[in-house]
């Protein structure tokens, strides 16, 4: 046990002190909208429990002020000697504006690096298109990390506890006729919570959907592009091609009351209301076995966001446990969250 286990955990930015709340851990490095903490003292910390880290890496050192003629050779000889191998090489930058100005040059970088380090037999060439992840999908990844274009983080991920996507954010793509850009909200979330034998099973043409707070209707065309049938629940006015479509049925009703005649395979709800109504909203659905799955937001506009995210995640877990449900439960603030955290809930057999 190394009780000085330095962190490095990619986040929103704003989010800093989130992150150092919810880890329990040391800040060591905490500057306001970096986008990034560093934080050491807590020898195990697991990414799925975690809602505002978007990546938890293990750091293992620094370079300043590198040079800008020649920033592979410091680079190099700053890469820990173990672990000895790397199944995949990430350059990455903050989510913030000094960061997208960074990231033309790591994507010319990249190349250059990732040669030198397959020279030194020190990580696994790409994997050529179809090819299975094999002894890749098991060895860490190395993650050079540029806060500015002086400085690099070294640190590495283990493929079990952190995510694959480039700066921990999972892009997902639009569809012109979406009636609004939470589109990509649900997209993201069904990337996130769900690998693709799970969307594959779980989000099946002709499976049905309650879309709770749906107008304008961004999430129910995400149900609907998937083939799912929706209930859009909304006082306010489904959009574009979502208004009117045959899959599609319109309840000009209070989310807050409405229950389905039949139970159905998924509720999704992105009502604006505090966190703690909308989280005995969904534990009622879920103990009166009224759907199988949900994603639901939950609104922190307050000042503290994580005891007011831990309640109503304590109460949700309370309630079923009372009940003897058995269920998943991982909240994460998603790229497309902004004051707000994704919440995927499921019950297990
Ligand atoms: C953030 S918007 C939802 C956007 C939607 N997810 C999309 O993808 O287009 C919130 C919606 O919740 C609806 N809403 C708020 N309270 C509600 C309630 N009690 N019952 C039904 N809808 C409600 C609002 O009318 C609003 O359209």
């Amino acid at each position: 046990m190394n009780p000085l286990h330095s962190w490095l955990i990619y986040c929103r930015p704003g989010f800093e002190r989130d992150c150092v709340e919810e880890t329990q851990a040391k800040p060591v490095e905490t500057t306001a909208d970096s986008g990034f903490v560093v934080l050491q003292g807590k020898p195990k910390l697991v990414y799925k429990q975690l809602t505002f880290a978007r990546q938890l890496l293990t750091l293992h050192g620094e370079v300043n002020d590198l040079p800008e003629r020649d920033r592979l050779s410091p680079l190099l000889a700053a890469i820990p000697a173990s672990p000895e191998k790397f199944g995949a090489l990430y350059l990455e930058v903050p989510d913030t504006n000094e960061g997208k100005t960074l990231s033309g040059f790591t994507k010319r970088f990249q190349p250059l690096l990732e040669e030198a380090l397959i020279n030194k037999d020190r990580l696994l060439p790409s994997p050529l298109a179809g090819e299975g992840q094999g002894e890749r999908g098991n060895l860490p990844r190395l993650h050079i990390f540029f806060p500015d274009e002086h400085r690099v983080l070294i640190a590495t991920s283990d493929p079990h506890n952190s995510t694959s996507a480039l700066n921990g954010i999972q892009r997902v793509s639009m569809v012109s006729d979406a009636p609004s850009r939470s589109y990509l909200k649900l997209a993201e979330a069904f990337e996130v919570f769900l690998d693709k034998k799970e969307q594959a099973l779980w989000l099946k043409p002709g499976m049905t959907a309650v879309d709770l707070g749906a107008a304008p209707g961004g999430w129910t065309w995400q149900l609907v592009q998937r083939g799912l049938k929706v209930i859009a629940v909304d006082n306010g006015p489904l959009k574009g091609a979502a208004a009117g479509h045959p899959n599609i049925k319109h309840l000009r009703q209070d989310g807050f009351r409405f229950r389905p005649q039949r139970p159905v395979d998924w509720l999704v709800c992105d009502m604006v209301e505090q966190p703690q109504r909308v989280a005995t909203l969904m534990t009622e659905w879920f103990i009166g076995g009224m759907t199988q799955r949900a994603i639901f937001n939950l609104k922190l506009p307050m000042k503290k966001r994580v005891a007011a995210l831990q309640e109503a995640l304590d109460s949700i877990r309370t309630a079923l446990n009372n009940k003897g449900v058995r269920y998943q439960l991982e909240a994460r603030q998603l790229y497309h969250d902004r004051e707000e955290v994704t919440i995927y809930l499921a019950r297990k057999r």
